[in-house]
């Protein structure tokens, strides 16, 4: 790690130095040994992310996951008890079946085992999921992505001094991976007092290039680029392609010697107006003494009711309320718009109510453009970011999607699979199929057919289909899958809107009477247990996207079905593009 040496051109840290806690080389070797012999605990994403940025500073002058008093004080009043600023909590939650002992020590492990920190654990306690979401969140609606998650998490909380072996590798995107140290480095070299920071979690468009310009331009000095890249809100644009775009921007439309891009491994809370704040003291830890907060900074969305959880400006004004305190000085924007007859952006503040504006919301630009297949157009956005966000975003009937059958054993799944996967290679889709029984031939040879056995191999199909999808193809999945719980976490795993759940509702006489397996007869006489149906149950799905009728439809109908639906949905190109003429089923 360079040092932190102190710019006088920049911004000091808040409360006056960096935390670092990282452990000196020499004497990583003996605490590692150390380490061996400690309880292990291995960490969410989340609490990676936050250890990142507690090592390094960012958080300064937080030094720890928070402890009791420190964790109240910021749900009440957003400071620590030494009375600095801290709107978010930032804590180690547990459960207490994890058998932590206070007094003792943990080794901090990542999901992959290996050892980032030791904790001396001088507090463990109990905290208030409803409280937290209230406080921090002024919500517990669940719709909150941080209040659906903190749910999940442990009971207790712990806190203790850190010392940091190593910090999580970045290998991605590695020479824009700067510390608060490094940045500030950087920052300084550029030679300007003022640093205008840009926070944003989403690809650089021409609106944002527009505030981030003018507001580098309305403080005369140097503009940091800061993108999260830690964990943002669910559904966003993976930070590989986001980051593609910012350098596509930097490198032909700004003025090198202005701007620097740093990349932040934050884990967001969408907490509005807090998180504002939040950001604003990461920020001056990052050498920023100005920052952009423009419209809905940091928004989640809507609510269970369909309201926004805050409002558009509220951001704005809890960042005002603190800027002197934090020493940054807030750039606001009201929100900014395209007018399509001038051809330039403008706050809506700043123009006559009944001006034509344009704008593309970001739902639009995947449902409309990206799964369509439409390039964006210039006034939205850089030609080369069109083109970098369609690579990442092909058409839909370019994308994977799982085609997932579910139904008594003999309700017709494998059959009409098999013809649905003639018809899928027909529209030029590369199908991979996955039938129950055929599987346990394979991938999952020695399962029985005990519960957790049934559920195992659920699973295990889950798993290879949502690979098959991450890469653009096409699975056909046929296996009983009776439960709706395990049915709920492979759509989860696959990705809800790549998830075709086809629900064969054939009545179990029916299936009984078509015996194809002979199984029906081995499991009425006892033979077999636990045979769905029979002695076990089928949970029917709810709200399957499709739901076929075996006994008055042929299973080809039914296959045919499933493509016309497909086609409607985009999954697939209709026949007139496949082959020039257009066919109909009748
Ligand atoms: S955020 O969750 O990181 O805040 P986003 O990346 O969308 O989301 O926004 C980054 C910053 O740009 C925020 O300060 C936001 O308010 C601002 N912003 C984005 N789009 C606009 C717009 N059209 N008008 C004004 N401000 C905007
Ligand atoms: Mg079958």
């Amino acid at each position: 790690m360079t040092e932190n040496k102190t710019d006088s051109t920049i911004i000091e840290p808040y409360g006056g130095r960096l935390v670092d806690l990282l452990v000196p080389p020499n004497e990583v070797g003996e605490l590692k040994a150390k380490a061996s012999h400690l309880p292990s605990v291995q960490v969410s994403e989340r609490i990676v992310c936050d250890l990142e940025l507690l090592a390094t500073g960012g958080f300064s002058p937080l030094d720890r996951f928070m402890g009791k008093e420190d964790h109240q004080r910021v749900l009440d009043e957003m400071r620590l008890m030494n009375g600095h600023l801290f709107p978010i909590p930032i804590t180690f939650p547990v459960d207490p079946s994890e058998n932590i002992k206070l007094g003792g020590q943990i080794a901090i492990r990542n999901s992959k085992n290996e050892l980032l920190a030791v904790m001396d654990v001088e507090e463990i306690y109990e905290w208030d999921r409803a409280e937290v979401a209230a406080k921090a969140f002024g919500t517990t609606d669940s719709a909150h992505p941080l209040v659906a998650e903190m749910n999940r998490w442990g009971s207790h909380n712990i806190s203790g001094a850190l010392r940091v072996l190593q910090l999580p590798s970045h290998p991605d995107f590695h020479e824009s991976r700067l510390t608060p140290g490094q940045t500030r480095e950087a920052l300084a070299s550029f030679g300007y007092k003022n640093v205008v920071a840009f926070q944003t979690r989403n690809p650089l468009h021409r609106v944002h290039e527009e505030l981030t310009k003018r507001a580098a331009e309305s403080v005369g000095g140097v503009l940091l680029l800061h993108p999260v890249v830690g964990m943002t809100r669910p559904g966003d644009v993976d930070h590989f392609t986001r980051v593609r775009t910012y350098k596509a921007l930097t490198e032909n439309y700004y003025e090198g010697n202005r701007i620097l891009l740093s990349l932040l491994p934050l884990a967001m809370r969408m907490a509005g107006p807090r998180e504002a704040l939040w950001h604003m003291l990461i920020r001056r830890n990052h050498g920023a003494n100005h920052f952009v907060v423009g419209r809905d900074h940091a928004g989640p969305g809507n609510d269970s009711t369909g309201k926004p959880f805050y409002g558009p400006y509220d951001a704005q004004e809890m960042a005002e309320e603190f800027s002197a305190e934090l020493g940054v000085k807030v750039v606001p924007f009201s929100e900014l718009v395209y007018l399509p007859d001038e051809d330039r952006y403008e706050e809506v503040s700043r123009i006559p109510a009944d001006t034509k504006t344009a704008s593309i919301s970001g739902t639009q630009v995947r449902d409309q453009y990206l799964n369509a297949g439409r390039l964006l157009p210039d006034w939205f956005t850089r030609p080369e970011v069109a083109s970098i966000l369609s690579d990442s975003y092909p058409p839909r009937f370019r994308q994977g999607v799982c085609i997932w059958f579910t139904g008594l054993s003999g309700s017709g799944k494998s059959t009409t699979a098999d013809i649905l996967t003639v018809l899928l290679m027909e529209h030029g889709r590369q199908v991979t199929a996955l039938d129950g029984d055929v599987v346990r031939t394979h991938l999952s040879k020695g399962l029985g057919f005990s519960a957790e056995d049934r559920d195992t191999n659920i699973r295990r199909i889950g798993f290879v289909a949502s690979e098959i999808v991450r890469h653009g193809g096409t699975a056909v999945c046929a296996a009983v899958s009776p439960y709706k719980a395990t049915r709920d976490e492979v759509r989860a795993m696959v990705g809800s809107d790549k998830f075709i759940e086809v629900f064969v509702d054939t009545p179990l006489d029916v299936c009984e009477g078509r015996d194809v397996k002979g199984m029906y007869a081995m499991a009425r006489r006892g033979e077999i247990k636990g045979f769905t149906g029979i002695d076990d149950p089928y949970e029917s799905p709810e709200n399957p996207e499709i739901t076929l009728d075996t006994v008055t439809r042929s299973p080809e109908e039914n296959a045919r079905l499933i493509v016309d639906t497909m086609i409607k949905d985009g999954f697939l190109k209709p026949s007139a593009m496949v082959n020039g003429k257009s066919e109909s089923h009748a």
